[in-house]
């Protein structure tokens, strides 16, 4: 650990600045979730639109609790068993959260990451920090302190490296409010409906689907498009790869393939990026893989369809992440 980047966070943090941080999901842009001032800085830098609220980052439920109205038994059974790690619980807010962090709206969404710098960060600060993925709204969420860099110039952010990310997609986002009904997945994640289900003895709702265009947002942030590359990106069957890549190769088109299938083949003109056939290490790997096929400046990114089935639970529950994210890079912007 760099202890002397360490401190400097935590001084740019008290002056109300921010800090992109590593966590165990992906890369986030820190601030003090007190500061009305700071988490205006924050959503100025990521251009994020003002309706999205934004995920606050604590140690554990000590420091949660005098956020929340009320710290109920669902949220203390989840944290004990589940904390530190990739699942945001969404509360009834208390009157501390500024209403910038909120979005004005009632509730706050708390997680507490399982990295060792991101702990070590909020620990120092004392205090509740807000994180963003580290990108530019709607872009491609950070997994590498590169990233975040290509992004943010360090005189105006601050990125503690902690390198790749192991989980590499966003936590699980756990509607909790109970005047919202029972618990309820708003945003997929590696820790799914089973793994929540049993710990709470319920069945929870998978939930989530993406938000269509023109309808109100099922939760803020579930915009269609999101976590999106710059070059066109399609979803197809692995039946269909040959017949997409010959079709691009016609009309003189590069394309970018994007595969977990040992078999895959591109003849010259393409590129191929190998894609790891295991759920987690998919996910670990998909927005650097994004990236990556980004920069090669094809006019298409051809991702081939990963499997949705499993046999462990666990297993499925990341795959059905994995498609909320590719449904979401593959959607077609305005
Ligand atoms: O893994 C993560 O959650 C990462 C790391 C850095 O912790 N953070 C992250 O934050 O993904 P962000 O801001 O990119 O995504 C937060 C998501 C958005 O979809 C937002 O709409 C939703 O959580 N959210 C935040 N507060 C909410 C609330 N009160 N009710 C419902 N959804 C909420
Ligand atoms: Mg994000």
């Amino acid at each position: 650990m760099n202890f002397e980047a360490l401190h400097e966070a935590v001084e740019r943090l008290r002056a109300g600045r921010v800090v992109a941080f590593p966590t165990e999901t992906v890369y986030g842009l820190g601030a003090d979730a007190l500061s009305p001032a700071a988490i205006a800085e924050v959503y100025r830098l990521k251009g994020r639109p003002q309706h999205n609220p934004l995920i606050v980052h604590v140690s554990g439920p000590e420091m949660a609790r005098p956020l929340v109205h009320e710290w109920t038994e669902q949220a203390d059974l989840l944290s004990r068993a589940l904390w530190p790690g990739p699942l945001t619980l969404v509360l009834a807010k208390s009157s501390r959260v500024p209403d910038s962090v909120t979005a004005g709206g009632p509730t706050v969404a708390l997680r507490s990451p399982n990295h060792p710098l991101a702990m070590a960060l909020i620990m120092l600060f004392d205090g509740p920090l807000v994180g963003p993925s580290a990108n530019a709204s709607g872009g491609v969420s950070p997994t590498r302190a590169e990233h975040v860099r290509s992004a943010f110039g360090d005189d105006e952010v601050l990125t503690l490296d902690g390198g790749a990310c192991a989980v590499g997609i966003e936590s699980t986002v756990l509607m909790l409010d109970p005047r919202q009904g029972p618990p309820r997945i708003l945003r997929p994640g590696v820790i799914g409906p089973d793994a929540i289900g049993e710990v709470l003895g319920i069945r929870v709702e998978s939930g989530s689907p993406a938000a269509s265009k023109g309808q109100p947002l099922a939760s803020p942030g579930l915009l269609a498009s999101h976590y999106a590359p710059r070059t066109r990106a399609v979803l197809a069957d692995p039946n269909d790869i040959e017949d997409l890549l010959e079709d691009a190769s016609e009309d003189g088109r590069r394309a970018v393939l994007l595969s977990h299938q040992l078999a895959a083949m591109v003849s010259d003109e393409h590129e191929l990026v190998r894609m790891p056939a295991s759920a987690g290490e998919y996910a670990a790997a998909i927005y650097d893989a994004l990236r990556h096929a980004d920069d090669l400046g094809a006019d298409v990114i051809i991702i081939t369809r990963p499997p949705d089935d499993a046999e462990l639970a666990a297993d499925r529950a990341i795959w059905r992440a994995v498609h909320d994210r590719l449904a979401r890079a593959t959607a077609v912007r305005d």
